[in-house]
């Protein structure tokens, strides 16, 4: 039996993402090479300008960088650069599953086609699949600042495209939309066969996830942290384990919590809540998965018990089968026993 670090521990187990925002991936180096390849300009003149913008008071201020940034993405294969730089990425931390998101709405407001940017994404998706042995879901979601029949016009849009997407989901500003105005969106999608999840109680309140479980028939949760303001909540959610998909770093950054030390992911645990660990929009919040569990990890001083625990949860919590979620565990519980 073999001692290793919990940097290390953390670096090999086989790990799942299921909160990723595709969009969020894009590296400032990335964005050059594109922004010049398209005779596009960036606001910044360089990497380094660039990066020091990337300070954040709240969620707004991040989805407006954020949305420049994807500016400049214009061809299949931008898209396609983007989804495997992402892909290599994951791989050399150990990520065997990812379930992500893109924003359709971000590209066809500003005149790019629905086909141009599920091709370039998809092929890669399946390039990973086949070259770096990465399993995916592919997880549409809706702006939520835009009107219904903007998210109706996106959901018509995808139709044709249906076996390449398991699911819907919900993101960009929150307070203010809360997910009553998508409940007819999410009823059209869900009868058309789509899984649902939707973002809510990032800075939103309570009530919010209240409507996506009730109204958008949510199976997961992204976000969640409000839900500790409402007990009958925090209650229901523990009794039908709808997983919280919760992202430490992108809290930090977006001043959802203040102190990764203050971070309620003990609480929740204790609670009996379904909670996984996920990166959200690695390239603008300083880490990937890997740095988002050594983080926490640190802060918390998380054991290897508990760390193989929120492993094993997120691979509960992802839309693999059942039997392929049962070789995940034993593959993981093995991992576990050998790197005590
Ligand atoms: N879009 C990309 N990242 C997001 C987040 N953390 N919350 C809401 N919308 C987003
Ligand atoms: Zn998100």
């Amino acid at each position: 039996m073999s001692t290793i670090s919990i940097e290390k521990f953390i670096e090999d187990i086989p790990k799942t993402e299921l909160h990723l925002h595709i969009e969020g991936t894009f590296e400032p180096e990335l964005m050059f090479k594109i922004a010049k390849r398209n005779h596009k300009q960036i606001k910044y003149a360089t990497v380094d300008e660039l990066k020091s913008a990337y300070s954040f008071n709240n969620l707004q201020e991040f989805l407006d960088i954020y949305y420049a940034g994807a500016n400049v993405l214009i061809e299949e294969e931008d898209f396609y650069e983007l989804t495997w730089a992402y892909l290599t990425k994951v791989h050399s931390q150990n990520v065997v599953h990812v379930e992500i998101f893109f924003d359709p709405q971000t590209h066809t407001d500003r005149g790019i086609s629905f086909d141009t940017v599920i091709k370039g994404i998809y092929r890669a998706l399946e390039d990973g699949k086949e070259k770096l042995g990465i399993t995916y879901k592919l997880i549409m979601s809706f702006l939520r600042h835009l009107d219904e029949a903007s998210a109706f016009n996106t959901l018509e849009q995808a139709l044709p495209y249906k076996e390449w997407i398991s699911g819907v989901g919900l993101d960009s500003s929150e307070v203010g939309n809360p997910p009553s105005k998508f409940e007819r969106v999410f009823a059209k999608a869900r009868d058309e066969g789509f899984i649902t999840v939707a973002h809510a109680g990032e800075e939103g309140p309570a009530e919010y996830i209240w409507e996506a479980i009730n109204l958008l028939k949510v199976t997961r949760i992204d976000h969640g942290n409000r839900c500790l303001d409402d007990p009958e909540l925090v209650k229901q959610l523990a009794d039908t384990q709808i997983p919280l998909t919760l992202c430490p770093l992108s809290n930090l950054e977006l001043n959802v919590i203040h102190d990764l030390r203050d971070y309620p992911l003990i609480e929740m645990l204790d609670k009996n809540l379904l909670v996984t660990l996920n990166s959200d929009d690695p390239a603008y919040f300083g880490g990937y998965m890997n740095e988002n569990y050594l983080e926490v990890a640190k802060a918390l001083q998380l054991s290897k018990r508990q760390i193989t625990d929120l492993v094993k949860n997120s691979f509960k919590a992802s839309w693999l089968s059942d039997q392929e979620k049962e070789n995940k565990m034993t593959q993981i519980e093995t991992y576990f026993e050998n790197n005590l």
